[in-house]
């Protein structure tokens, strides 16, 4: 495994793999790797031959309120972790290397995606998204790249910016990998003590008391928006965000839920320090889908 700090390695080493003949995959990541992480690589090694794994904790996507500053850093874990999930290429820039001249004046937008759910509560977070992942497309030239369903809305984002700007890239999701409780890996789960820990099953359970609610015949949005809430709100030390039940795909709330048309219902909360975002597919009405 090559360990990279400079654009220049990272794109001689690439160009090297692409002339032996080998497919290149890449998995951006901000690192504090965790299980979850391990599966896009694992994922990424299945389907190509060079793996590239981008660890950068990129502070245009932090709001001025937000973790940058004590976002989780653990280079010796993430070496370990990239290593045992088969990766080739570790490209860690510092944020001089990505940000020369301290800020770009080129940043991409994706109007129509990024104005709800995440992007309403972290104003300028999905353009700092957008263009940080097209810069590192741009250095590693990947054939595919692999991103975490958990974060629903960053998928949207970065699949249409790839359709809308013709990159010659494959995207592709990989379903969220959980706790044993249920809770979605996150970096951000290591600011909960034991209690707040055990207090963000709640953002689990309230996804499959909706999907439990669909699976027994209910089709309004706002009804199983009620259940996202209420089971939320019946956890003392949740503080939520916002809930919604939105179109697969999209960021069109549903109003009623219909065979053949899949949804998504997404939760965002806050528990003691962390701010923790999950989602869960809604069965189709036809076909009564197993909830997890
Ligand atoms: P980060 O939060 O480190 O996540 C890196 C990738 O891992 C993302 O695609 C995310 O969706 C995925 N991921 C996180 N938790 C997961 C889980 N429990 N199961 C499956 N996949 C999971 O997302 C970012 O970094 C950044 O915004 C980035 C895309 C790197 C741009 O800076």
């Amino acid at each position: 495994m090559i360990d990279a700090r400079t654009i220049a390695e990272t794109r001689r080493a690439v160009a090297d793999a692409r002339r032996s003949g080998q497919t290149i995959g890449f998995v951006p990541t901000m690192g504090a790797l965790h299980e979850g992480h391990g599966r896009l690589i694992g994922e990424c090694r299945s389907a190509c031959d060079f793996v590239v794994v981008s660890i950068f904790v990129n502070p245009t996507q932090f709001g001025p309120n937000e973790d940058f500053t004590r976002y989780p850093r653990t280079p010796e874990e993430d070496r370990r972790r990239c290593l045992d999930a088969g990766a080739s290429l570790i490209f860690a820039p510092s944020v001089e290397t990505m940000y020369p001249t301290g800020a770009v004046a080129t940043t991409i937008d994706v109007p129509g995606l990024v104005e709800r759910l995440e992007g309403a509560s972290r104003p300028g977070h999905f353009r700092g998204v957008a263009t940080v992942v097209m810069k590192l497309f741009q250095i590693v030239q990947p054939d595919m790249a692999h991103f975490g369903e958990k974060d629903y809305q960053q998928l949207a984002v970065i699949r249409r910016m790839a359709a809308d700007l013709n990159l010659p890239l494959t995207i592709r999701g990989v379903p969220t990998h959980r706790e044993a409780d249920g809770l979605a890996m996150s970096s951000r789960n290591r600011y909960l003590n034991t209690d707040e820990r055990q207090a963000a099953t709640v953002l689990p359970r309230a996804l499959r008391n909706a999907c439990e609610a669909v699976q027994r015949g209910e089709r309004s949005g706002d009804r199983v928006r009620q259940i996202l809430r209420e089971t939320v709100e019946s956890e003392q030390l949740a503080h939520l965000d916002y809930v919604d039940v939105v179109a697969d795909g999209t960021v069109e709330p549903v109003t009623f839920l219909e065979p053949g048309r899949p949804a998504v219902a997404l939760i965002a909360a806050r528990i003691g320090p962390a701010r923790l975002i999950d989602n869960a597919p809604l069965p189709t009405i036809a076909e009564a889908n197993g909830c997890s």
